[in-house]
């Protein structure tokens, strides 16, 4: 009996041992890949953010406590979720969604650093795919450039960049028209 509950912790040991060197093997691999050829996808949208107003989808969460004397408004931080839709029209056809925070980040320009993610609704071969835009967007400028970091779904592997120019603004609201250039495999 005492020899049969050995063996069978010593078998439990070894199962256990095995799994681990199976999961060792499958923490870690690096091969040889070949990526094919990339493409180009082009998007032409509107962003709609609004602070005030009856419906607002961006909201402040946090400030500093200097944030209410800075001229910048150095350290205000706002969580957003935005649509983006075909036209300039805030009715216009809803092609996604800005989901994301962005903050005051500049002490002498009103700029923000924005970290956002698109993810895009408005037809079958985007739906669901996100791309992520990790960037500086100093607003009083009339054209901005962000970046494109990433994506996911049909913009996996995404890198590019958007053209971007203030539509309309004020009130703490604003349209801003998006170009976006991105290239994914
Ligand atoms: C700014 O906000 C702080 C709290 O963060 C508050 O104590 C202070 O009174 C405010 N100052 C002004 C000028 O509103
Ligand atoms: C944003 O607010 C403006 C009024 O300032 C309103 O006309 C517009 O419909 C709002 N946009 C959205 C997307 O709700
Ligand atoms: C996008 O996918 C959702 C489910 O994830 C579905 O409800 C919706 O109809 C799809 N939209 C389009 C335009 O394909
Ligand atoms: C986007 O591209 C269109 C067509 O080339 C151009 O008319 C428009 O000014 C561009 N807008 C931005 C924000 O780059």
């Amino acid at each position: 009996m005492e020899h049969f509950s050995f063996l069978f912790v010593v078998m439990v040991l070894s199962m256990t041992h095995s799994v681990a060197n199976q999961n060792e093997k499958w923490w870690s691999e690096t091969i040889p890949y070949k990526m094919g050829m990339e493409k180009m996808t082009k998007l032409h949208f509107y962003f709609h953010d609004n602070i005030t107003g009856d419906y607002p989808t961006a909201f402040k969460i946090a400030e500093a406590p200097g944030s209410n004397i800075s001229a910048t408004r150095f350290g205000e931080l706002y969580m957003a979720d935005d649509p983006l839709t075909e036209g300039s029209d805030p009715n216009s056809r809803l092609v996604g969604r800005a989901q994301g925070f962005y903050g005051l980040s500049g002490m002498n320009e009103l700029s923000l650093i924005m970290g956002i993610s698109l993810v895009f609704t408005g037809n079958k071969k985007f739906n669901g795919s996100t791309i992520s835009v990790f960037t500086r967007n100093p607003i009083t400028h009339k054209e901005r450039e962000f970046t494109i970091v990433g994506g996911t779904g049909y913009f996996r592997f995404a890198h590019g960049f958007i053209s971007a120019k203030t539509y309309r603004s004020g009130n703490k609201n604003a349209i801003v028209e998006y170009n976006c250039t991105i290239v994914h495999y």
